[in-house]
């Protein structure tokens, strides 16, 4: 429970989730390398912003400051379970995550499946730290508030706004590993853009997402552990054994659409026999991997459609705290 008091009764109240990032890195004056992620609080961060006060009423709060790759599934338990029981308050209207976009997609992606509202939840980030020239944390988060204030993405699900463009936190890529301009949707496009504080919608995603979809994390404390295999020429195919000891399911980022060598087939079937679900991605990056009478000789070798790699790993956990059988796990990939 966030208790509201408008200051200005006409605006929407919108709630920052702050996790840390380059948007709140700092260091050396006007340079964009060797600074800290994760070192502003959310209060210095949204005061760094200009009239983001004229666009919404801003209630922030700190749920981590860490550089993303120390993002882990506890933070992403705590950011559904917050963002579910915020929603149910008639005062709340939006949410806004403030993240480092070395795995922002995937965050955005766990959330779009597992956040049960209409309600707008908008992920944003920067390429270049508070102290840049020109850094590119201020636009983005005015233009994640302005969205998340916004009656027009009521129904998005789990979106990113990026560069003055607004992504679907499903087909949402880091594209870019250092341009401002780093994050794209490939084939599937934007779903719009943000002029200033305006958005202006062109695309809906048609896969389930938030109230329509099947996962429901409350009551859990962790995920099942879903690993990634990445394929590459002569690569050892005891990886494979290695990761389902340790894991409930495995993705392969394999080469083209989504193949790898014989050894790696013939792995495939013990890792049947022990009753764990591979599933086929790709390494390319777009394009679609469809069942395959030989890649998917298996009944636990499952195609991951257009899911990149570590998006398959966060439906593929999500679907075994449902079913550990192989031809509902199959469905759900077709589904989502
Ligand atoms: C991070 O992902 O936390 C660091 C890099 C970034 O935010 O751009």
């Amino acid at each position: 429970m966030i208790t509201i008091n408008p200051k200005k009764p006409g605006l929407k109240n919108i709630i920052i989730l702050a996790t840390g990032g380059t948007i709140a890195g700092t260091g050396e004056e006007g340079k964009t390398t060797n600074y800290q992620a994760g070192n502003l609080d959310i209060d210095t961060l949204v005061s760094s912003v200009s009239n983001i006060d004229k666009i919404a009423n801003i209630y922030g709060e700190q749920i981590a400051n860490v550089d993303s790759n120390d993002i882990t599934i506890d933070h992403w338990l705590t950011l559904a379970n917050k963002i579910n029981e915020l929603s149910k308050q008639d005062d709340i209207d939006g949410f806004v995550i403030t993240h480092g976009t070395d795995t922002l997609e995937e965050t955005a992606y766990f959330l779009d499946l597992t956040v049960k509202t209409n309600k707008p939840v908008v992920i944003t980030g920067a390429m270049r730290p508070s102290t840049a020239t020109s850094a590119d944390g201020p636009l983005n988060l005015y233009q994640s508030v302005a969205l998340a204030a916004s009656e027009l993405s009521i129904g998005h699900g789990c979106m990113v706004v990026f560069s003055d463009g607004i992504y679907s936190g499903r087909n949402v890529q880091k594209v870019n590993t250092f341009k401002t301009n780093a994050f794209n949707s490939i084939e599937f496009g934007c779903l719009g853009y943000m002029r200033d504080n305006v958005p202006y919608f062109f695309n809906k995603s048609i896969k389930p997402h938030t109230v329509d979809s099947q996962f429901d994390i409350s009551g859990l404390n962790k995920l099942p552990v879903v690993s990634i295999a990445y394929f590459n020429i002569d690569a050892d195919p005891l990886i494979l054994d290695y990761l389902a000891e340790r894991s409930e399911g495995v993705v392969i980022a394999g080469a083209g659409s989504g193949t790898f060598s014989s050894n790696w087939l013939n792995e495939i079937k013990n890792l049947e026999e022990k009753g764990i679900p591979v599933v086929r991605s790709s390494r390319i990056g777009s394009g679609i991997i469809l069942r395959d009478e030989t890649m998917d000789r298996y009944i636990n070798c499952i195609p991951s459609y257009t899911l990149s790699p570590p998006k398959a790993r966060i439906l593929l956990s999500l679907a075994l705290t449902k079913t550990k059988d192989f031809s509902e796990i199959g469905k759900i990939f077709s589904e989502y």
